[in-house]
């Protein structure tokens, strides 16, 4: 029989947190595989981007994100959904609290490994996260006969931020090739999108790379929350909990969030997006 605390454990939402909207292609994996634990989700649409800033500076933001979720939400667990906390922060992140914590780059590499037929992989992500080494870390510690190529892609996140993720776009299907020139020259058969932003821009990566298999970190880190709410007896139970609510917070204009984000989650043009809220991160 499961204790008090338990069920009160079970009652929390799951927090979830990005730069800005990549952390979006984490949430609709998780909404879909989980629809009834409720979300809260936190774009730092003030800060971003986080992937070209220093590791002190990206700790410190994650400090303040975690402590966001944590004090307002009391969630129950988080999903770090950015590549860029997780291959800078993760760990001090897990070390500061006792809540379960969920990075992308353990399962993407899982799922990377598992795909991989010629053991060549490739990793995009940006540029901290490449500077870091935690992608090529990661795989080598699964199998050192890997042979890892990487590349930093430091526009695509402004221009996923900014909307251009149309694969007739002329504009990013340029950026695309340029940045995946070394990727393809070196023959991988599979590829990390080692970034959350970079879904968006999935159907452009694929016309570059056809034969290549595209590892989605987002949905990657959502099966492995699942499992871990199963594991920790966190699954929400359906009674008190479980009306599979979101909530949404930025650190900047909230409009401009609003209809960014239901582009991104593929709702109807006309359906009401929930009430997204602006937070003074820096006071956190
Ligand atoms: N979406 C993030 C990531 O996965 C961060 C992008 C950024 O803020 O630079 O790395």
């Amino acid at each position: 029989m499961a204790t008090i605390e338990t069920a009160q454990n079970r009652n929390r939402p799951i927090g979830v947190f990005d730069s800005g909207l990549g952390g979006l292609t984490a949430l609709k994996e998780i909404r879909a595989i989980l629809p009834e634990e409720d979300l809260v989700y936190f774009g730092d649409t003030g800060r971003v981007p986080y992937g070209s800033r220093s590791r002190e500076t990206i700790c410190r933001y994650a400090e303040q994100d975690m402590r966001f979720l944590l004090s307002e939400s009391a969630c129950k667990a988080v999903v770090v959904a950015c590549g860029t906390v997780s291959a800078n922060a993760l760990e001090q992140l897990k070390r500061h609290y006792t809540v379960p914590i969920i990075g992308v780059i353990e399962p993407a590499v899982e799922a990377a490994v598992r795909s991989s037929k010629n053991g060549k992989i490739g990793v995009i992500a940006t540029p901290s996260s490449i500077a870091s080494g935690a992608y090529t870390r990661a795989l080598l510690a699964q199998d050192q006969s890997l042979s890892v190529t990487s590349a930093a892609c430091s526009l695509f996140v402004p221009l996923v931020e900014n909307g251009f993720i149309d694969p007739d776009d002329p504009i990013p299907t340029l950026t695309a090739e340029r940045y995946l020139a070394p990727i393809r020259d070196a023959g991988v058969d599979t590829l990390i999108l080692g970034c959350t932003h970079y879904p968006l821009l999935k159907p452009i990566i694929q016309r570059v790379l056809p034969h290549v298999a595209l590892i989605d970190t987002g949905m990657e880190a959502a099966h492995r929350l699942s499992i871990l709410l199963k594991e920790e007896a966190l699954s929400c139970d359906g009674n008190s909990c479980g009306k599979g609510t979101t909530q949404f917070f930025v650190s900047d204009e909230p409009q401009d969030f609003a209809q960014a984000a239901a582009r991104f989650l593929g709702l109807h043009p006309n359906a009401q997006f929930p009430i997204v809220r602006r937070v003074n991160i820096e006071a956190y």
